[in-house]
């Protein structure tokens, strides 16, 4: 059965076609002759803008659901349709294209080239391109500034700070205006101080550009920012639920505890009960 969306809000009607849509995806990897299904059949559908989020236990295949939407790897067997795209359909020509102008990833390790500035990181992918250096270089800018960046434009990523080098590699994955963001524990290696401003500043320049970001999160304050949660059980969807009615629900009963951290421990439960295999 495919996941619908819950918390589709109006700015993500039913009528909006499904921005990123998994049908029977399967992804087998042999490990020293031994076969692990990491996904064995998902389906799942996600529409509109604005941040979902995918939760589930360590080893549930959330990572691989995003090296293979990202095309970064192939699947053995099922589709993958991102913004009308068929992805499974690529040859390699088109998913290099495809990665570099239809999606932006960000992923744990921020992988910025160490000898370049973070303008240089930035805009690496358009030199690549050969797209117009001058405007390129204008279009780093922006981005850097849109994420708090504009004092550190020229430090080279030793100079910055963990939550800096992460703006740098989201700016980067936004340079070609990607309709879709995949990110894999975009905020892990980051404290909560970090990662709070960080949400700030993504949430704007992800509205403004009508972005849909698909992360995978083990954190709990990190999916309370989602609007949607999907949760992954053993290589297969297993459900998903509606961050804004936990909100509201929580809103409702005035929590005497901080609203944050009862909203967060509220998600933590629903998608832990929801990743558990059946008994
Ligand atoms: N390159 C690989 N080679 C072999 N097995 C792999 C590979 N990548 C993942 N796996 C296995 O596939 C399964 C799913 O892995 P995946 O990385 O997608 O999980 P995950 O949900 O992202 O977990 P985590 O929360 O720990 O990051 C796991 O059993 C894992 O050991
Ligand atoms: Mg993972």
């Amino acid at each position: 059965m495919p996941a619908t969306e819950p918390g589709a809000s109006a700015a993500a009607s039913s009528a909006s076609p499904a921005e990123i849509v998994v049908r029977g995806l399967r992804k087998r990897y042999r490990v020293g002759g031994r076969d692990v299904d990491a996904l064995r059949g998902l389906d799942l559908e996600v529409r509109g803008t604005g941040f979902v989020a995918v939760m589930g236990a360590s080893g549930s295949g959330k990572s691989t659901l995003l090296h293979l939407v990202a095309g970064l790897d192939r699947a053995d067997g099922g589709e993958i349709e991102v913004a009308g795209q068929r992805v499974d359909r690529m040859s390699e020509a088109e998913l290099t294209l495809y990665r570099r102008r239809t999606i932006g990833v960000v992923f744990q390790q921020f992988n910025l080239l160490p000898t370049l500035t973070a303008l240089e990181n930035v805009t690496l992918p358009g030199v690549l391109d050969g797209m117009d250096r001058k405007a390129l270089e204008e279009r780093g800018r922006s981005l850097l500034a849109d994420l708090g960046l504009t004092e550190r434009a020229h430090h080279r990523p030793e100079a910055l700070s963990g939550g800096e080098q992460q703006r740098v590699a989201i700016a980067r994955a936004l340079l070609f205006e990607p309709r879709v963001l995949l990110a894999d524990e975009p905020t892990g290696n980051l404290d909560s101080n970090t990662s709070e401003r960080l949400w700030e500043l993504l949430k704007r320049v992800v509205h403004a550009r009508s972005i849909l970001v698909l992360m995978v999160t083990h954190e709990p304050a990190a999916a309370a920012h989602c609007r949607t949660v999907h949760v992954l059980r053993d290589g297969l969807f297993a459900g998903s639920f509606d961050v804004d009615g936990i909100q509201s629900s929580n809103a409702a009963s005035g929590a005497s505890q901080g609203l944050e951290s009862h909203v967060a421990s509220q998600l933590a439960l629903r998608a832990a009960e929801l990743g558990r295999a059946p008994r």
